[in-house]
């Protein structure tokens, strides 16, 4: 997949995720599933967890996208530092955010957690928009000034 369009997924999927953590925690569902990694179901989606379990899969799902973004980003020949910077740096703050994440929960959602958890959140989404401002850039630059 291009970048541009690989950066642009990653960030609806992120946008999501933190649409869905908002509602777990305006809904007080924080605590439903009180297990990490999985939830007492196991993989598979239960009624019980719904809520959580999808949290944590787009979680993974996210992790995965922010690490892809990151690798086509250095290796794409017209990729600039910038972009390998803001890249790097979602990388950083999707796995301490997943960290956090379960954190979150073997603390029982502890407040100053839970705040660390949006601010991280929010830190990740502006390197992702930044990760798919810088990619749609590069592919717009003209192929003849790329040589
Ligand atoms: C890329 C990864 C993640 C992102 C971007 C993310 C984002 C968010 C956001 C924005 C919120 C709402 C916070 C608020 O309104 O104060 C939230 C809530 C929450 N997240 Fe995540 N999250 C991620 C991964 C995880 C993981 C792996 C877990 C582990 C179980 C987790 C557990 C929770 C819990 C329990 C809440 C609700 C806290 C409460 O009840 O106040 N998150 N998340």
């Amino acid at each position: 997949m291009a970048i541009q369009y690989l950066a642009l997924v990653t960030m609806i999927v992120l946008y999501s995720l933190m649409f869905i953590g908002g509602y777990i925690s305006a809904a007080g569902l924080g605590l439903t599933c009180p297990e990490w990694p999985l939830c007492p179901s196991g993989v598979l989606p239960s009624e019980e967890y719904f809520i959580e379990w999808t949290h944590r899969l787009v979680a993974a799902t996210t992790g995965t996208l922010v690490i892809a973004t990151m690798v086509a980003s250095i290796i794409n020949k017209n990729a600039d530092l910038k972009i390998k910077i803001t890249s790097s740096l979602a990388t950083v703050f999707v796995i301490t955010q997943i960290t956090l994440g379960a954190l979150v929960i073997d603390l029982k959602l502890h407040a100053v957690l839970v705040a660390v958890h949006l601010g991280v959140g929010i830190l990740l989404f502006a390197m992702v928009l930044l990760t798919t401002l810088f990619a749609f850039r590069i592919s717009r630059v003209p192929v003849e000034s790329r040589v």
